[in-house]
C-alpha cells in the first residue's frame, strides 16, 4: 500500500504514527490480520493509523480523549446517505451566519483591541525582518498583551471601563459574561478561547473566529438529519485548524514565551494565521479522504479507557475484534495536560482553572482533577496496565500489536534502569505468559529534538498471536 502521506497529514499530535504507517506498521498488521478483517485502533490519537487501514479493514477506534474520538468519527463512521451527501456539504449554509453574527457580538467587546492587533503584528513582522521604519513595535506589542484581561484575576488590570484601555469594554465584562457562561454554556456569545486564550495561545481575532465556528457548529439544529455527522466533521475541521495555528509548538503544555525578540516573531507569524481559511483546508482534506479512499462499512468510534473498553459489559461485547492494536503514551506526560485547549474546546464548557499562589498558571489548563491521568503515564501503574490490555485480548481471542519505544518508554526506560540489558527481550517475556508467540521489530527512528538533533531511538512493535 502507498499513500501520498501528504494526504495523511492531521493535528500536531506528539507520539502521531503518520510517518511509521508505511513503513513499519503496515507489515507488521499484515502479517497478523486478514483483508476485511476488524482492527481495534485502541489508543488512536489523531486517527492517522484507523484512517491508513481504513480502506483495507474494517475499523473500531477508541481513545479516551473526546477530542480524538471527534476526529475518528469524521473520518470513518457515516453511512451510506451520509457519504452520498459529502458532495453536497456547504459549511457557509450550514454554519456561515451563527458564526458571524458571535464573531460580531465579541468584536463589539474588543473593537480597538481588534485593530491594534492587526496593527502590531503586521509592525512586529516587519521590525523582524529589518523593514520597519520606527523600531519598538515589539515592545508595544508586549505591553499590549500584558495589559490584557485575565479570565479569574483579582487584580483586574484594566478594569475600569473609562480608563481608555484597549482592551474596553471586554475587560471590565469579562468576569460577568464567564459567570454567565459557566451558569450556561450554551448562551451568547460563546467566548471560551477568547476569555481563556487570547494573548496565550492564539491571538485575539485567531480567538474570536475559532469561538465563533465553534458556537455555530453546536447551533446546527436537532432537525438536520445529519447533525451528529456534520457536527463531527466540522469539529474535526475546527480541531485541525486550531493545532496548526496555536503560537505554541506542537502541543499546549505551555504558551510560548515572547520575551525574547526571535520567539515574538515566530509567535506573530502563527497569531496572522487565518483560522476560518485552516478550518476550510482541514475539511477538504477530510471530505477528499473519504472521496478517495473509501472505507468498509461497520466502523465504530468509542470514548473509553482501554481497560474498560476490553473489560466484559462493554460496547466491544457485540463485537468480534481480530487485532487490538495499542499505542499508548510512552512517557509521564498526560495528553490530557499537553492537549487541554483541544479537549476544552470540545467540552466547551468553561471549566475552572488551575491556579497556583492565587494566579492562573501559564498554561491555563483545567483544574487537575478534571483532566484524565493515564495508568501508562504512572511508572508504578504502567506495567499492570500492559498486563491488563494482554490478559483482556487473551479473553476475547483478540492478536495484540503494541507499538512501543524500546529506550524511552516509561515501562522499558525503567527496566534499563534497574540493570536490564535487553528491555525489549523482558517486554517479549512478560508477553508470553498471556500468548503462545510474540514477535519483536525494531526500527532506528532519528529525533530532532532540542539540543539533541539526530538522536536515534529504537521504536518497538510487539506481535502477539495464540
Ligand atoms: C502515542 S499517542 C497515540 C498516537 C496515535 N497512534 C496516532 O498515530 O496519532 C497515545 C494516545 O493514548 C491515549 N490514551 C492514554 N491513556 C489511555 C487509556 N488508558 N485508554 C485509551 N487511550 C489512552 C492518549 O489520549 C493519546 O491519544
Amino acid at each position: 500500500m502507498s499513500r501520498d502521506l501528504a494526504e495523511l497529514r492531521t493535528l500536531w499530535y506528539m507520539g502521531a504514527k503518520t510517518r511509521l504507517c508505511e513503513e513499519f506498521l503496515d507489515g507488521a498488521v499484515r502479517d497478523l490480520l486478514d483483508p476485511g478483517q476488524t482492527l481495534l485502533d485502541a489508543c488512536a490519537g489523531t486517527a492517522a493509523v484507523s484512517r491508513w487501514f481504513a480502506p483495507t479493514y474494517r475499523i473500531l477506534s477508541n481513545d479516551v480523549q473526546h477530542f480524538s474520538s471527534i476526529v475518528a468519527s469524521a473520518h470513518l463512521e457515516g453511512d451510506e446517505s451520509w457519504r452520498n451527501y459529502l458532495d453536497q456539504l456547504d459549511h457557509l449554509q450550514d454554519l456561515g451566519s451563527a458564526t458571524e453574527e458571535n464573531a460580531q457580538w465579541l468584536t463589539n467587546l474588543a473593537p480597538r483591541a481588534l485593530d491594534l492587533e492587526d496593527s502590531l503584528l503586521d509592525q512586529v513582522l516587519k521590525e523582524g525582518s529589518g523593514n520597519a521604519s520606527d523600531s519598538g513595535a515589539m515592545e508595544r506589542y508586549r505591553s499590549f498583551v500584558a495589559q490584557a484581561p485575565i479570565p479569574h484575576d483579582a487584580s483586574g488590570i484594566s478594569s475600569d471601563e473609562d480608563d481608555g484601555g484597549v482592551h474596553q469594554p471586554l475587560a471590565s465584562r469579562l468576569e460577568h459574561l464567564l459567570d454567565q457562561r459557566r451558569k450556561s454554556s450554551g448562551g451568547s456569545p460563546a467566548m471560551l478561547c477568547t476569555a481563556y486564550w487570547s494573548h496565550v495561545y492564539f491571538g485575539l481575532r485567531q480567538s474570536i473566529r475559532i469561538d465563533s465556528i465553534r458556537h455555530a457548529i453546536e447551533a446546527i439544529p436537532s432537525s438536520d438529519p445529519f447533525r451528529e455527522r456534520k457536527r463531527a466533521i466540522y469539529l474535526a475541521a475546527l480541531l485541525h485548524a486550531v493545532s496548526v495555528s496555536t503560537s505554541g509548538t506542537s502541543h499546549f503544555a505551555q504558551p510560548r514565551s515572547i520575551a525574547r525578540d526571535p520567539e515574538l516573531v515566530a509567535v506573530a507569524k502563527r497569531r496572522i494565521i487565518d483560522i476560518d481559511q485552516q478550518f476550510e483546508l482541514a475539511l477538504e482534506a477530510i471530505l477528499r479522504e473519504w472521496s478517495h479512499h473509501p472505507r468498509l462499512a461497520g466502523n465504530r468510534v468509542f470514548c473509553s479507557d482501554v481497560q474498560r473498553l476490553l473489560a466484559p459489559g462493554s460496547p466491544l461485547d457485540d463485537e468480534e475484534v481480530d487485532l487490538v492494536y495499542l499505542d499508548p503514551p510512552y512517557t509521564a506526560d498526560n495528553y490530557s495536560r499537553f492537549y487541554h485547549v483541544l479537549e476544552t474546546l470540545v467540552a466547551y464548557d468553561y471549566p475552572e482553572l488551575e491556579s497556583r499562589g492565587g494566579s492562573l498558571t501559564k498554561g491555563r489548563y483545567p483544574k487537575q482533577e478534571i483532566r484524565y491521568r493515564s495508568d501508562f503515564c504512572s511508572s508504578v501503574r504502567v506495567e499492570e496496565a500492559f498486563r491488563g490490555v494482554a490478559q483482556a485480548c487473551k479473553d476475547r481471542s483478540s492478536r495484540l500489536l503494541i507499538s512501543y519505544s524500546t529506550d524511552t518508554g516509561l515501562l522499558t526506560g525503567r527496566w534499563a534502569k534497574q540493570g536490564e540489558q535487553n528491555p525489549a527481550r523482558k517486554f517479549r517475556e512478560l508477553l508470553l505468559e498471556y500468548f503462545g508467540q510474540v514477535e519483536i521489530r525494531e526500527k532506528l527512528l532519528m529525533h530532532s529534538g532540542q539540543g539533541d538533533s539526530n538522536r536515534s531511538v529504537r521504536e518497538l512493535l510487539l506481535l502477539c498471536e495464540e
